[in-house]
């Protein structure tokens, strides 16, 4: 079974053919193309909705022709489409809706309107192997630029929320750093490579809102705010005056900070995975953008160490947004007889993945 996905719920445009592997659960990623609009947004610190939207629809035409080129397939052999219809920004969602819906019709197979998050859920098992598999049910921490979330994952649309961010995501909190430190844009990797060269990384006691509580939610904006009072600290004009090294020890205590908060939110959503699925975990997934950070995935390699859990992260190209997680999520649904969705599917920008629900059977398979 093959699907061709499309993610265009922000700044990357992506196209891929993916299919399931058959001697296991599994899959392989036949060809995929993401093309990250960093340059077009970079002079504005973030990303312009409107600007966004437009380079889609110029790129994603073209990925579609290469990525079936590369993988010699012709699009009447695809088994379905595949588009993020949320959440996300909604030009960009509007766009991979139209595409795949056409695509869809004009070839007769299903369709189906992916949440981008259950995109990030579901990776882990995309590029999983009999040696390193990942198989249901397993404890989720999804990190990005837009969500800060521990999930228990059941099944496919079976998603059950332990915590989530009571203010800003992990992701933002990362972006919004890098801007008060004159790192640039996109402010994740500039803080993580600044992080690398800071000499003293615990120079800024910084604060780690929640940690110690039994609610097992997560708050960034009063670390963000102590940051903003550290480097005020230094100068009224933060980004010109402030030393190298300074910036760097900032970083690097910023990152430490979360880390910190990562691992004693984790502890504490032990006990209410086992609550919910009446087990403890033996997986610990790590998936969204920030799943990338390598200061992050060692802490989270001594936690699972620490819980006896085996620990699963996708490379770090497959952390951060593409269309691979979409066709997969995808296929998943597919493969359990999924009939895919109508054509009149809304592009959703809000869509929390606690309220996906498995897929709706074809006729022939009820
Ligand atoms: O999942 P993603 O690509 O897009 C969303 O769905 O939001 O996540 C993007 C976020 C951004 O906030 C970016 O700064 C952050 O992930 N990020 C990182 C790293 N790479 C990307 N944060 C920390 N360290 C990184 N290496
Ligand atoms: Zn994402």
């Amino acid at each position: 079974m093959k699907i061709l996905g499309i993610e265009s719920s922000c700044d990357e445009s992506a196209i891929a053919l993916v299919e399931t592997n058959a001697h296991n659960d599994f899959g392989a990623i036949l060809h995929q193309e993401i093309f990250s609009q960093f340059d077009a947004h970079r002079e504005y610190g973030g990303v312009v909705p409107e600007i966004a939207a437009r380079h889609h629809v110029e790129i994603l035409p073209k990925q579609i022709e290469s990525t079936l080129r590369a993988a010699k397939i012709d699009l009447g052999q695809v088994d379905g489409f595949a588009a993020t219809t949320g959440p996300g920004l909604i030009g960009g969602l509007m766009v991979a809706s139209v595409l795949g819906k056409a695509m869809a019709m004009v070839h007769q197979k299903p369709f189906f309107a992916i949440n981008h998050l259950e995109g990030h859920a579901l990776t882990a098992r995309l590029v999983a192997s009999d040696d390193a598999p990942v198989h249901f049910p397993y404890m989720l921490l999804l990190v990005s630029g837009g969500h800060c979330q521990i999930i228990a994952v059941e099944g496919v649309g079976r998603y059950h929320l332990l915590a989530t961010t009571l203010d800003d995501a992990v992701g933002e909190a990362f972006d919004k750093t890098a801007k008060l430190l004159g790192l640039g844009y996109p402010g994740g990797p500039a803080v993580e490579q600044a992080a690398k060269k800071a000499q003293n990384p615990n120079q800024f006691p910084l604060p780690r809102p929640m940690m110690g509580k039994p609610d097992p939610n997560f708050s960034f904006s009063g670390l963000k705010a102590a940051v903003r009072r550290a480097a005020i600290t230094f100068s009224s004009d933060l980004q010109t005056s402030m030393t190298e090294m300074a910036r760097c020890d900032l970083a690097a205590s910023f990152q430490n900070a979360v880390c910190d908060i990562m691992v004693d939110r984790l502890a504490v959503s032990l006990k209410h995975y086992q609550t919910i699925i009446k087990q403890p975990p033996s997986q610990l997934v790590v998936a969204g953008g920030v799943a990338a950070n390598q200061a992050l995935r060692t802490v989270l390699t001594q936690f699972c160490a620490d819980h006896q859990l085996r620990f699963t992260a996708p490379l770090p190209a497959l952390c951060a947004d593409n269309a691979a997680m979409i066709a997969w999520a995808g296929l998943e649904r597919l493969r359990l007889g999924g009939a895919g969705d109508s054509l009149d599917a809304k592009s959703l920008p809000r869509w929390p993945l606690s309220s996906l629900t498995p897929p709706i059977l074809n006729e022939s398979m009820r």
